[in-house]
């Protein structure tokens, strides 16, 4: 049995008396049920959960080692075709000042994440399948893989830039091009794995889907034949979303096998159709909906710290939106077993622009101001960055 879920019997074992009745038997046949995973999401006693954590940390630690690793994120355009009632630079969102960075400004955004040590970058934008944009997109991954660093540095583990895309949902041919082109890591988030839940906040608005998660899980298993380390996650709050469903979504990503996860606290943006909808006072159907920010930020650390006891190699991000919740957001994952940042590197000029929710931090700090600060923050928890590192697990 894997000693992992071993450690997370012993701690279910020691709390069981108070909290709940699992069925341990069941956990030592390393067959961990949705119930089960929907108890533990479900504490709420600090001491409890402070235990969860430093056991999620200590897998991590054995697994991981201690570094945390940067990738550099390039937010490179806000046009997007889709309209995810959630998103806020949804196509339907006429209040969105749009904008596409140049090729000149995206190479030197990651430049500068290649002189910064952050061993990676992310190029993140809204989705767009035209022949332009796909045939831009590999003209740039090939120029990004050329990149160097000024100063050669001899000490540094790689000297050119691993490169993940986040560009939504493409044909397996646009993904091959791709990662041939030399991309290796692909990010595309399931959302819901719950194909109802998934339904209820994509319109049926594309070419390639019905509406439901199809089309994303059909694009996942395309990204991974292809060779890509496939990134994946889910929100947490949505409305009709329940602790069942979130146990699913860490159950789906053993299944399928993800090589990394970024998942956060869904956050109301007022010029969407869902963020109307939670704004406006009325009560939103589900179970995690109405969560106020720190449980709901809480809900979005024990789901870090789960999935870590049970997929202990795998790359978790700590994401930006846990930030939006607290100002301590992503330190508080990064503690319950997280070990990725994505330190934002876009131009100030956009960085504003690119608003997927309210209240995104850091709008008005250049990249240098985000290392800096990131670095101060890292320090003080004792958490060493792998400078210049892929921290790839394969
Ligand atoms: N709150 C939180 N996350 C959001 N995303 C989009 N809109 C929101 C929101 N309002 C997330 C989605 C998407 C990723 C790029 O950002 O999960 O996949
Ligand atoms: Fe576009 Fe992604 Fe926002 Fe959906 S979540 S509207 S695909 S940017």
């Amino acid at each position: 049995m894997e000693w992992q879920l071993l450690m997370l019997t012993e701690f279910l074992t020691e709390q069981s008396a108070r909290l709940h009745s699992v069925n341990y038997m069941e956990i030592l046949n390393n067959k961990i049920t949705a119930n089960e995973l929907a108890d533990i999401l479900r504490i709420s006693n600090k001491e409890v959960l402070r235990e969860l954590y430093a056991q999620a940390y200590d897998v991590k630690l054995r697994h991981r080692g201690p570094n945390v690793y940067f990738r550099g994120l390039i937010e490179i355009s806000n046009i997007c075709k889709k309209n995810c009632l959630y998103c806020g630079i949804r196509a339907g969102n006429e209040k969105v000042i749009r904008y596409e960075l140049l090729d000149s400004q995206i190479i030197n955004e990651a430049h500068f994440a290649l002189n910064a040590g952050y061993g990676s970058v992310v190029l993140q934008g809204g989705e767009r399948c035209d022949k332009a944009f796909t045939n831009r997109i590999t003209k740039l991954i090939k120029e990004i893989r050329l990149l160097r660093r000024n100063n050669f540095n001899k000490e540094a583990n790689s000297n050119a830039l691993g490169i993940t895309l986040s560009l939504g949902e493409q044909s397996k041919e646009v993904y091959k091009e791709w990662y041939d082109a030399g991309a290796h890591r692909y990010l595309l988030r399931i959302e819901a794995s719950n194909r109802e839940l998934y339904q209820k906040i994509h319109p049926c608005d594309n070419t390639i889907s019905s509406g439901a998660n199809d089309a994303r899980i059909k694009s996942i298993k395309d990204l991974k034949s292809i060779g890509y380390l496939t990134g994946t996650g889910v929100m947490i709050g949505l409305p009709f979303q329940t602790y069942i469903d979130l146990a699913n979504d860490i159950l789906f990503f053993k299944e399928m096998d993800i090589d990394m996860v970024g998942m956060g606290p869904y956050i109301p943006h007022s010029d969407t159709p869902l963020g109307k909808m939670y704004m406006s006072g009325i009560m939103v159907p589900g179970e995690v909906a109405n969560l106020n920010n720190e449980e709901r930020l809480e809900l979005s650390i024990k789901m870090v710290a789960v999935l870590r006891c049970i997929m202990p190699t795998i790359n978790i991000a700590a994401t930006t939106a846990l930030q939006v919740l607290a100002p301590d957001g992503r330190e508080r994952a990064l503690l319950a077993g997280a070990n990725i940042i994505m330190p934002n590197v876009t131009d100030l000029s956009v960085k504003g622009n690119y608003n997927l929710y309210e209240g995104k931090p850091g709008v008005k700090d250049d990249a240098q101001t985000t290392k800096y600060e990131l670095e101060k923050n890292l320090e003080r928890l004792g958490i060493p960055i792998g400078w210049d590192m892929l921290g790839d697990v394969r």
